[in-house]
């Protein structure tokens, strides 16, 4: 039995009533999702909450909330698809390159929308709290403008840049990027050579290239006189960050990091009629297949659109594939195309018995939540880190799109079907990542009241917030015990020539 957490809701009393802002730039339901519930409990709990978000809630209901919609910026995903950022993929720079700059974009574009004008023109607008999606530096910004403490809240966890922002340990060996795609303390020495440089690499980039650059962009909207936003950056009072020791990498946090999760995991609700039909139908066992919101289906390759289909086709089970178009060419009979499932929902049905999933971490939340043993099979970001975690804690198999074949993609999924050591391992991650003094919601919103009733929480700031990468890596030490050591060696040097000189005569 596992709880949801909708018990033992937030009672404790709430601050005064405030003016909060939130501003969730990215177009993917996958990170609204996760911060839909934020700013719905804070208006709930009488707040006045103004959020500039592509997916609003529009529920009439919520009479504190006002939504500013930033819908077109799904356009831009549209035009610029995600596959065309990974296709020139697994090279790091090239991936994260296009992912900054596509980003750059969206947020330009929004600042430059209606209604961000209407509420950076208006003078009379005022905010206690700031809420940002921590993914950008260019909304930071927003803490210079309406001169108020500013969170960062990620749908994800955070790349070392932002956790050295806010002062948190980083070190290119125990903790590699999450972008490096490895977070083993046992890498090769080669790997950790890698890591190390990728981590000096994203430093320089951020500080010397990516800021600036943002910095010249939303000064255009902000006026000239806007602070810099690499200083505005790391006064973030806090930092949200939607993961949790269970299915991330162990790691040391500064009490100005508070871990959420399962943000977006709701009770399950019941199916429409026809799945639950199909559902209730497949007694040998169902297979979900869905490579989440970002990487689609019908885009990709056709080599390995083949080896998916041939392999689903030989399956004796029936499989629902999440498939964004009305025809499958050669759609093999046991397999049933849809552009969209109530995932959630999907996946608490008995007969499910495993998910294909591109690894993003809400989808293995959820599957972990409804306890679906998953085969990952990853694409880009933190997925191919998220998959070798699923790997290494049992509660499913990996395979790497970009050379996975027929026959290991189906024998994968048979394995974690039949073999049932995978679905009681992930009941039993179920019951740790469910054992918890409060839910992530609770402690958002706890934390963002926080904030607010003492008007930020900048002495909770880590002293090494401050610190340069250089002095970080205590550089300067290295180099003057260096300088020290190497006069003292020639020192002796000299002392030995001398008295060698002395002897001879
Ligand atoms: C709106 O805020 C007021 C307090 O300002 C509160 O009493 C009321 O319950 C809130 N309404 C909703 C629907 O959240
Ligand atoms: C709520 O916030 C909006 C700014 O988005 C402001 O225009 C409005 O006056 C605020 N309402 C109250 C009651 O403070
Ligand atoms: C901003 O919007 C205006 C029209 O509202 C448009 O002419 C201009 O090109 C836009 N600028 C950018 C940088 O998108």
């Amino acid at each position: 039995m596992y709880l949801i957490p909708v018990v033992l809701f937030l009672h404790y009393t709430p601050t005064l009533c405030s003016n909060i802002l939130g501003v969730f730039i990215v177009p993917s339901i996958s990170h609204q999702s996760v911060f839909q519930p934020i700013w719905k409990e804070l208006s709930l709990r009488g707040h006045n909450v103004t959020v500039v978000t592509p997916d609003p809630l529009n529920d009439p209901s919520l009479t504190n909330l006002t939504e500013i919609s930033v819908r077109f910026t799904y356009d831009f995903l549209k035009r610029k698809a995600m596959q065309e950022i990974i296709s020139k993929d697994s090279n790091i720079f090239h991936s994260m390159y296009a992912a900054a700059c596509f980003v750059d974009g969206v947020v330009e574009a929004e600042l430059n929308s209606t209604g961000f004008k209407e509420l950076l023109d208006d003078e009379s607008n005022q905010f206690d709290l700031i809420l940002v999606e921590s993914f950008h530096p260019g909304m930071y910004a927003l803490a210079g403008r309406f001169k108020a403490p500013i969170i960062g809240v990620s749908a994800l966890g955070a790349v070392e840049v932002h956790h050295h922002l806010i002062g948190n340990p980083t070190h290119p060996v125990l903790y590699p990027d999450v972008l490096f795609g490895l977070y083993n303390i046992e890498l090769l020495v080669w790997n950790k050579i890698k890591s190390t440089l990728w981590y000096l690499w994203t430093q320089y980039h951020h500080h010397a290239i990516f800021v600036p650059r943002v910095h010249d962009i939303v000064k255009k909207y902000f006026g000239e006189d806007l602070e810099y936003l690499g200083d505005l950056e790391k006064d973030q009072s806090m930092l949200f960050l939607n993961v949790n020791p269970v299915l991330y990498p162990i790691r040391p946090n500064v009490p100005s990091i508070v871990e959420m999760g399962q943000m977006h995991v709701k009770p399950v609700k019941p199916l429409p009629e026809d799945l639950q039909q199909i559902l209730d139908d497949g007694t040998e066992g169902v297979v979900y297949f869905s490579l989440g919101s970002n990487v689609k289906s019908v885009s990709l390759d056709e080599k390995l659109r083949n080896t998916i289909k041939e392999a689903l086709s030989e399956l004796p089970y029936k499989v629902l594939w999440k498939w964004e178009s009305d025809y499958l060419p050669g759609r093999p009979k046991n397999v049933v195309t849809r552009d969209w499932f109530p995932q959630q929902d999907l996946l608490a049905h008995r007969n499910i018995r495993a998910f294909v999933t591109q690894g993003g971490l809400q989808s293995i939340e959820e599957a972990v939540s409804r306890g679906v043993p998953l085969i990952g099979m990853p694409f880009l970001g933190d997925q191919p880190s998220n998959v070798q975690k699923i790997i290494e804690m049992g509660i499913g198999l990996g395979v790497d799109p970009s050379t996975v074949t027929k026959e290991e993609l189906k024998n994968s999924i048979i394995d974690v079907v039949e073999n049932n050591k995978y679905s009681k391992r992930i009941r039993e991650i179920r019951h740790l990542l469910y054992d918890k003094p409060m839910t992530g919601l609770e402690k958002a919103v706890w934390w963002s009241e926080y904030v607010l009733r003492h008007k930020g929480a900048t002495y909770m700031r880590s002293p090494a917030a401050d610190f340069s990468w250089f002095e970080y890596l205590i550089v300067e030490v290295v180099l003057v015990s260096a300088a020290l050591i190497s006069v003292v060696i020639y020192l002796s040097y000299k002392v030995f020539q001398l008295l060698m000189s002395k002897c001879r005569k």
